[in-house]
């Protein structure tokens, strides 16, 4: 079990992160740059409300906090949508800091006490949720227009050639999907319980597809000819008129935080919807994956029969296992990570770029809601939100380490793509 002074660790490495994706004038955090995302000041008082009320407010909205009503409820994420909280009066960027740090005072009061894991794992899901919102946070300032707010980003390791486009083999068997409490205190409602499931043989790519791939899909006319696409696909990619990953110029260059640059072959594509993933995997003659498949590939280990904590096994991630953290603010070229292989040798399967599964969001059989039951609950395939959400796996460049786990799942609408969205092919075998 973690203990609290981890957990305070955590809480400020968390918080020091927010922090530098706020560290801008008044004017830039109160604008909008895109109707998908929140201005950065309603992200930064809504991470504070969402710690007050979990940890402070016992969860219970009747329980009064430090912000009057009025303004508690307008960081609501249920109430207010994204395209609208910019027209809300939010509070001002020093009076959401000052919350935020009053807030975090008298939780790490209420850590030094806590005790049980019930109590702990609270602090756990606030800490998770601080970093959703700096991944956030980082989307919103990757679409924003202008000169570049961000450097262009961290040095990563060097890729290697002769791993693109091969794939590695799945042999049939069970093995156990999902994780208990006891293994992983800090997994949410979603990834819980671990159960045997079988799995029919497959393969699946031993790293995502590349920008230099992609590359080739748009030559040969992937995006002129419906052949390749869903019915869905094609009339999106219609409306749309989509020709390319979302940030690629015309003349050959992308955009990245500001950034103008070449685009690297052997980087994983980012900015894709699902659609294009599906008509790409069609193009190659291959498929998309289930996520059932993504976390065999990923977390099973054939010889021990039993899971592994991470793909390379029980070792925390580092910099020389996968590219997480935020820092690179882009994914590591294509053969990087050898070190981090999955025992099935699939590389890259955390980090870099989420990928997109055929999966709808479904509750595992004995799932129990957390504590925070509006997590998954309400976009489960079952709750009538439609399956109109796919699962992607692995997390991005953007999440970080210490809350990602194999059994990790985030979901989205299949037309998004200002998300670090990439893919990994699959094959029948
Ligand atoms: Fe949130």
């Amino acid at each position: 079990m973690t203990s609290p002074q981890v957990l305070a660790t955590e809480l400020t490495r968390a918080r020091e992160r927010t922090l530098s994706l706020v560290d801008f004038d008044d004017a830039e955090l109160h604008r909008q740059y895109d109707p998908l995302m929140s201005p950065l000041v309603w992200d930064l008082a809504h991470i504070g409300q969402q710690e007050e009320f979990w940890l402070l407010r016992d969860g219970d909205p009747h329980i009064p906090g430090l912000l009057a009503p009025e303004i508690d409820s307008l960081y609501d994420a249920f109430v207010h949508s994204r395209a609208s909280r910019v027209d809300l009066p939010l509070l001002p960027p020093a009076d959401a800091r000052s919350y935020c740090r009053t807030v975090r005072d008298r939780v790490l009061d209420v850590l030094a006490r806590a005790e049980g894991a019930e109590a702990l794992f609270r602090f756990g899901l606030v800490i998770s949720h601080e970093h959703q919102h700096d991944e956030t946070m980082l989307q919103a300032l990757n679409l924003r227009g202008g000169p570049a707010l961000l450097s262009p980003g961290a040095v990563l390791p060097d890729g290697r050639g002769g791993v693109a486009g091969t794939s590695v083999l799945v042999p049939a068997g069970p093995f156990t999907l999902g994780v208990d409490a006891a293994e992983e205190p800090y997994s949410l409602d979603n990834e819980r319980p671990g159960h045997t499931v079988e799995v029919d043989a497959f393969r699946i790519g031993r790293v995502p597809v590349t920008n230099a791939q992609w590359r080739d899909f748009i030559d040969d006319g992937g995006y002129r000819t419906p052949h390749w696409w869903s019915e869905r696909g094609w009339a999106h990619r219609e409306q749309f008129g989509l020709t390319a990953p979302a940030f690629w110029n015309a003349d050959g260059s992308r955009t990245r935080f500001g950034h103008r640059e070449s685009i690297p072959g052997d980087e994983p594509v980012q900015h894709i919807t699902y659609f294009e993933a599906e008509a790409f995997a069609t193009w190659s003659g291959a498929r998309l994956p289930t996520e059932v498949e993504w976390e065999k590939a990923c977390a099973w280990d054939p010889v021990a029969g039993a899971r592994r904590r991470f793909p390379w096994g029980d070792a925390e991630p580092t910099p020389a296992l996968a590219n997480l953290g935020g820092d690179a603010l882009r994914p590591a070229p294509v053969g990087a990570y050898p070190a981090g292989a999955s025992a099935y040798g699939a590389e890259q399967m955390l980090g870099d770029v989420w990928e997109w599964t055929t999966s709808a969001l479904r509750p595992w059989p004995g799932f129990t809601p957390m504590i925070y039951d509006r997590y998954s609950v309400p976009f489960f395939a079952e709750s009538g939100s439609s399956d109109d959400y796919r699962v992607l796996r692995g997390g991005s460049w953007a999440v970080a380490a210490g809350i990602l786990r194999p059994s990790f799942r985030n979901w989205d609408h299949p037309i998004r793509r200002q998300i670090f969205s990439g893919v990994r092919l699959a094959w029948d075998a």
